[in-house]
């Protein structure tokens, strides 16, 4: 990586990061992934959830064809089914994708009553990592408007050891709750300067500097900045991941 980031900004290889973010991503903080669409949240959010045993990944969209990659079960219904409590009981990792393919109003209205249980039901539960993709889907008030419980669970987060993850396009557009529970925040490129001031605010970091580090990432490459001032700041990149339809032909 060019020096001239300064000397706390060190690129990582996947593997490299993995490994040192598994040390110090700890059960109960919060993740926030803030880009514009389609520069790759949703992967990366994959990524990184594979480090956790217990996931809940929430589909808004009703069928997003990234969290499809990450290979996890669609859960249609809550509370869990059996099988996922057995798989728990036995120690084995419980990862799901919750919420059906989606198309008509109807399925829209299901959906969304879905949502709602889970993380009404995921509140009273320990040890989920709960991500909460397309945040401003759940959050819009004539849309899903579940921001609330998003929020409750952002707040009980030490109590409870729940992780949230969300991923939004700009802190304006969600509850604030979501970056200022944050412990970590991984940016994209934007040329919205607020939102960098804002996320630099909430890590406790100069925006200047971040705004010239984010305008040298090379493509699909993120800053992962952490509230510990120790902990550098790392830029990284996500694999692609291979399409659960191609893999399959
Ligand atoms: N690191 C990467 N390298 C190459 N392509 C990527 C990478 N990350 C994401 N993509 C591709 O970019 C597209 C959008 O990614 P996605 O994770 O769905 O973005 P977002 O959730 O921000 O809208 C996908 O087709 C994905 O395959
Ligand atoms: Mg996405």
């Amino acid at each position: 990586m060019p020096d001239l980031l300064g000397a706390d900004v060190v690129g990582k290889t996947w593997d490299e990061f993995l490994t040192w973010f598994a040390r110090v991503w700890k059960q109960g903080q919060h993740v926030a992934l803030v880009g514009p669409t389609g520069m790759g949240k949703s992967t990366f959010a994959c990524g990184i959830l594979d480090l956790r045993k217990y996931v809940l990944a929430l589909d808004p969209k009703g069928g997003d064809s990234t969290l499809e990659t990450s290979g996890y079960e669609r859960l249609t219904q809550w509370p869990l089914p059996d099988k996922a409590w057995d798989a728990i009981t036995e120690g084995r990792p419980a990862r799901f994708i919750v919420g059906g393919y989606s198309r008509t109003l109807e399925d829209r209205a299901r959906l969304t009553v879905l949502l709602r249980d889970t993380l009404e039901g995921v509140f009273e539960a320990r040890g989920w990592t709960v991500y909460a993709d397309e945040f401003q889907l759940l959050a819009d008030r004539k849309m899903m408007n579940l921001g609330k419980q998003v929020e409750t669970l952002l707040i009980a987060a030490r109590d409870k050891r729940i992780t949230v993850l969300t991923s939004y396009q700009a802190p304006a557009w969600v509850p604030s709750a979501a970056s200022r529970q944050a412990t970590w925040v991984v940016l994209w490129p934007t040329r919205d300067v607020d939102v960098v001031k804002k996320l630099a605010n909430v890590v406790g970091r100069d925006w200047r500097m971040l705004w010239s580090a984010m305008k040298a990432l090379p493509p699909f490459h993120v800053l992962v900045v952490g509230r510990n001032p120790h902990e550098p700041i790392v830029i990284t990149s996500a694999p692609e991941r291979p399409s659960r339809y191609t893999k399959a032909a």
